[in-house]
């Protein structure tokens, strides 16, 4: 009896390990869990994955309507306050266009009537050289949106023989110093704008030099405010940003402007041939710059003439022009002044 008692306890013992052995091996929750865990991380991976390629499409999208936003700011900006700041509304800034015999001139013209915003404050004269009559009637047709001036000494001009089929730069040199006198003398304009006949504008044109005239007349190391870069084809420049200007040493020329005390200095001496370059040399330059910006604007459509075409195929025709109008006029400068 006792025996059996003792065997139907350890049975009972055993029976009660045996019971929770098995439900402790059976319902391990580890093999259960692991399972569902890695299911589960697996699909987290995934939602997180999609969540961040969500998440970029919408920051793209983000950044791309801020982008827009700003664009639109300023053009709202720009239409809105028509009003220029008030050291600028009196500012009278003169485009001088430089025509010979190339009715082409007229490419040129439309483009600066296009984007001209005021016809007082941005006066146009075109001063011709050369005589030539289509292109005088060319001029002639655009009527009172423009002044039309003609270079009278259409003399010969004595060359020296070795420089014989440079005669063309003589003709220029001769022509840029009669009109500049015309500009500064004559009409008594204190700034000028420079461009020539074979030059189109960016739809801020007016707007740059408008806004960097304060630069020039306050920083007396600088003698020009210049539209081109003379390395502003497209590869070469940072076309997101056409709000960036800067200083140069080198006189880059294709739409430039200086004042009237520059032509003070320049116009007692001023060259028989060959302007450009004797611009640019340390006599005259006087370890001055220049302001350009980072994307031209201008660009030239080419000349048949003076000049090597060559070099239009190779080089100028690359150049990029602007097409995004930058409020300079409405935008803080300083920077581009020397600190001394
Ligand atoms: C020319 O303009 C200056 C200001 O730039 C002025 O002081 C001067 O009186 C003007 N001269 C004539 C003849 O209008
Ligand atoms: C323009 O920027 C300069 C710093 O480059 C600053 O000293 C000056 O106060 C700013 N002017 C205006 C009107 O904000």
């Amino acid at each position: 009896m006792r025996i059996k008692r003792t065997n139907l306890v350890v049975f009972l013992i055993l029976l009660v390990w045996s019971a929770v052995l098995y439900v402790t091996i059976s319902f391990k929750p580890i093999y259960h869990s692991d399972v569902s865990s890695s299911y589960n991380v697996d699909r987290q991976i995934l939602k997180l994955e999609h969540g961040i390629s969500e998440q970029f499409e919408k920051n793209k999208n983000i950044i791309k309507n801020a982008h827009k936003l700003l664009e639109i700011k300023k053009a709202g900006d720009v239409s809105k306050e028509k009003t220029l700041p008030k050291e600028l509304q009196e500012v009278k800034l003169p485009i001088l266009v430089f025509a010979c015999n190339r009715i082409t001139v007229s490419r040129c013209l439309d483009k600066l009537l296009k984007y001209r915003p005021d016809p007082d404050q941005f006066p146009i004269i075109v001063s011709q050289d050369c005589d030539h009559e289509e292109t005088r009637d060319t001029i002639l047709k655009y009527g009172s949106q423009l002044s039309l001036i003609q270079q009278p000494d259409q003399s010969d001009i004595q060359v020296p023989p070795k420089e014989k089929k440079f005669k063309g730069y003589f003709k220029i040199a001769r022509h840029y110093g009669w009109a500049l006198n015309q500009m500064f003398f004559n009409f008594n304009f204190s700034t000028v704008i420079i461009v020539e006949d074979d030059l189109e504008i960016a739809p801020d044109f007016f707007e740059y030099f408008l806004g960097t005239y304060p630069v020039l007349i306050k920083d007396p190391s600088l003698w020009c405010i210049s539209a081109w870069n003379d390395n502003g084809k497209e590869s070469l420049v940072n076309t997101e940003r056409p709000d960036l200007l800067y200083r140069t040493d080198f006189f880059p020329g294709l739409g430039w402007m200086l004042s009237k005390s520059l032509w003070m200095e320049l116009y007692t001496k001023w060259p028989r041939a060959y302007w450009d370059d004797w611009i640019r040399d340390p006599a005259q330059r006087k370890g001055r710059s220049c302001i350009r910006p980072e994307i031209s604007r201008t660009r030239t459509f080419g000349k048949a003439g003076v000049s090597n075409g060559l070099f239009f195929e190779k080089h100028l025709k690359f150049i990029k022009l602007n097409e995004e109008f930058v409020p300079f006029t409405k935008m803080n400068l300083s920077y581009l002044l020397k600190v001394s």
